[in-house]
């Protein structure tokens, strides 16, 4: 029986023995792996149909290749064809897929059969793939429909898809369910919230989240007028701001009286200063964005001489993705709004 490490070191090739995720740049660990679809006896293949790439890493793309769907198409196919697996080099950051089970290796226990439609939950930049071809760029939805396989190794998480959901619509939000599981948990009734971005994916369902926990005050934080007027028609939050979450003082003080809890969940950098001004000494960040830097925080905290409590943005949380989904099926108005964008 041939059986692979449960965490997949054995599917490492530079440098062998490694984990398959921690870094991103050479000589780093992981920069490549083995994408061979011939499973290990302890390992899931699924047909890949479509990827859903990381917020952070799909924005990343696109403005360098100028917003154009062909190169956009180019640069994952590159990402892939070079590392085996879409583990974008800039931002460190994956995504999710979804599928059909095509063979589940025999030492598995696994409840998964060969034909099943699964979405993984765990991260693209750990994931072997193998794309055969990109058929379409869907830049509103930051997904990718392509022919491909992948490789679950044992440690892998996944979950079946839905029957009342549409897949694509679920593979977005199950991107995502670490934030709003998250959220429920942190949210204390009474407190107040800051979402930063609230009006993208994860923003909108953690709004949704923050005010079904009881939060006395959800603030939710917008750049563009699209983003803002689609947050403001979920109608979740107490409050609107539009402004630059990379402008900490303009952040500060448009929140006003410090908040309780801070969600990060813009995609792009630069965004720690304004979450560690705007909370309480007392209070909580969760700093969900792939685009945070721990060094920006960490020193950023220090610096202001705030002692607020920092969460990194551990995308699993125990029934994350069953809570996310029942999200969307409780809120008529929070799946309206995903399938707008996404089915
Ligand atoms: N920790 C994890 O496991 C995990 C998993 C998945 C995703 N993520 C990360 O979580 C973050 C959010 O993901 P998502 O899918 O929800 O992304 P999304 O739908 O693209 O939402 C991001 C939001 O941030 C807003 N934003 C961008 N720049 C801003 C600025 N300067 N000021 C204020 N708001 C700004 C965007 O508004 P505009 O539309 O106006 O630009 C958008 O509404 C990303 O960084 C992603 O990489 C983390």
């Amino acid at each position: 029986m041939a059986l692979g490490c449960p965490y997949g070191t054995h599917r490492v090739l530079e440098p062998a023995g490694s984990l398959p995720q921690p870094a991103w740049r050479l000589p780093q660990p992981a920069w490549r792996v083995n994408n061979d679809p011939a499973i290990y006896d302890n390992e899931i293949l699924i047909d890949v149909e479509r990827l859903n790439i990381d917020s952070a890493s799909f924005r990343q793309i696109s403005e360098e290749a100028g917003g154009d769907p062909d190169r956009i198409a180019a640069a994952i196919r590159k990402i892939v064809d070079e590392r085996g697996k879409m583990h974008n080099p800039v931002t460190g950051s994956g995504g999710m897929l979804i599928g059909t089970v095509r063979e589940v290796g025999p030492a598995l226990q696994a409840d998964a059969r060969p034909g099943d439609r699964i979405a993984t939950l765990v991260s693209l930049s750990l994931t072997p793939l193998r794309i055969e071809a990109i058929h379409r760029v869907l830049p509103e939805a930051d997904q990718v429909e392509v022919t491909g396989t992948a490789i679950l190794f044992e440690s892998g998480i996944y979950a079946k898809l839905p029957e009342d959901i549409p897949d694509n619509l679920a593979l977005a939000a199950l991107d995502v369910c670490g934030a709003p599981a998250q959220t429920a948990r942190l949210v204390k009734p009474g407190s107040r919230v800051l979402i930063l971005g609230g009006g993208g994916k994860s923003g909108l369902l953690c709004s949704y989240a923050a005010r079904r926990a009881g939060a006395a005050e959800v603030i939710c934080f917008e750049y563009s007028d699209e983003s803002l007027a689609r947050a403001r028609r979920l109608g979740a939050a107490h409050r609107y701001i539009q402004g630059d979450a990379r402008d900490a003082l303009g952040v500060m003080r448009a929140v006003g009286e410090k908040v309780d809890l801070t969600l990060s969940l813009v995609n792009l950098p630069g965004a720690e200063l304004g979450a560690i001004l705007a909370t309480k000494p007392t209070g909580m960040i969760y700093f969900f964005s792939m685009a945070t830097s721990f060094t920006a925080a960490a020193l950023g905290a220090e610096g202001v001489g705030s002692q607020v409590e920092m969460l990194i943005g551990n995308g699993y949380y125990p029934g994350h993705a069953e809570l996310t989904l029942d999200l969307l099926r409780e809120s008529p108005e929070l799946r309206a709004l995903f399938e707008e964008v996404y089915a």
